[in-house]
């Protein structure tokens, strides 16, 4: 059953977490119908049936913007049918990211460009929560910019996709904490690395994921090499200042943020606290999303909302 005057979107592997969570957000969205969604191994998603994406080849006139949450490498084969076929596209993959043919869809940095943009490359869940949580303090020049930015974040297990995976077992997972990519080895950096040198210049970055045996949720543990000292207050002063009017980012002053501030929400939250007994100037800044909302679904159904003329948090819990 179709909305009256929807927009007709199409979910492109819709059977992953990002996907299944991306079709929940679109059926509350009061402006838009799934026009079709695909699945190589599923037929069915929440009683509509699932085709594969072999038969989307069909169907591209059917859908005005086309979101695919296929994996890397995937991806942009699909995009480009979609595109040559005229559909707009948010591609939740990392195949486009650092290409300067799409919009990078952050959508509190780049939101003046989506509304003309065809083709969206909606960031990675860590770039989502490193960039937007050091990206004030780059643009205020508090950063110092030749010590490096130390990153450490902890993603739930939903980061790493639904396909079956030996060492993503719950046996193996579960009462465990570990680092992985270490040794700056991640293929996030780079997407963090562009998006920060284009407002503060080159920057080391020194980035460590974590694998935390929870469902979803990423916290982000930063320590920012400051040029001057900052208080708590100055430090906040300068978030809010960049986030205040912003409805998808809380910053919270006098206070860290937790996952249970974020899961299940469009929410970038945020806090932050001066390191003490070092020689030079330092501020930890802890960042929170829920990596499959703010640093997925949620983040592109936000992209959509702008591209397409709606308000902002339409669909949305923020
Ligand atoms: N998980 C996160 O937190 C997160 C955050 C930001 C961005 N992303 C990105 O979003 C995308 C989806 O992530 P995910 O975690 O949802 O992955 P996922 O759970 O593994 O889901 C992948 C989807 O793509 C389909 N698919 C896989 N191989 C395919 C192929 N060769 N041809 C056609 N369809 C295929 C799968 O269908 P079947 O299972 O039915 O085969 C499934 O629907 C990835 O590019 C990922 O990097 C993920």
């Amino acid at each position: 059953m179709y909305k009256n005057a929807a927009t007709r979107v199409a979910v492109l592997g819709a059977s992953g977490y990002v996907g299944r969570e991306l079709v929940g957000l679109l059926d509350g969205h009061a402006d838009v119908a799934l026009a079709f969604a695909t699945s190589e191994s599923e037929s069915r998603l929440d009683g509509r049936d699932l085709i594969p994406l072999a038969d989307a080849e069909g169907r591209w006139d059917d859908a005005r913007l086309v979101f695919s949450c296929l994996p890397h490498g995937v991806s942009a084969p699909a995009v480009g049918r979609a595109e040559a076929a005229g559909a707009r596209v948010v591609d939740l993959s990392a195949d486009l990211r650092l290409s300067d043919r799409a919009v990078y869809g952050l959508t509190e940095v780049y939101r003046d460009a989506l509304p003309e943009a065809d083709l969206v490359a909606n960031p990675g869940c860590y770039p989502t929560v490193a960039v937007l949580s050091v990206l004030p303090l780059a643009r205020a020049g508090v950063i110092d910019t030749t010590r490096p930015l130390i990153i450490d974040a902890a993603s739930g297990v939903s980061g790493a996709g639904r396909n079956p995976r030996r060492d993503l077992l719950f046996g193996e997972v579960a009462e465990d904490f570990r680092a992985y990519s270490a040794g700056n080895e991640h293929r996030h950096l780079p997407e963090i690395t562009r998006q920060l040198a284009a407002v503060a210049g080159a920057v080391d970055v020194v980035f460590t994921p974590h694998l935390l045996p929870v469902r979803r949720g990423i916290l982000a543990t930063m320590h920012v090499p400051l040029a001057r000292e900052l208080t708590r207050v100055e430090a906040e002063a300068i978030l809010l200042e960049a986030y205040g009017d912003e409805p998808c980012i809380r910053v919270l002053p006098g206070a860290l943020p937790t996952l249970k501030d974020v899961i299940y929400r469009n929410r970038l939250a945020l806090g932050v606290m001066p390191v003490k007994h070092v020689s030079r100037p330092m501020l930890t800044v802890v960042g929170a999303i829920d990596n499959l909302v703010k640093g997925a679904a949620g983040q592109a159904v936000q992209n959509m909302n702008v591209m397409c003329g709606f308000p902002e948090t339409r669909g949305l819990a923020c």
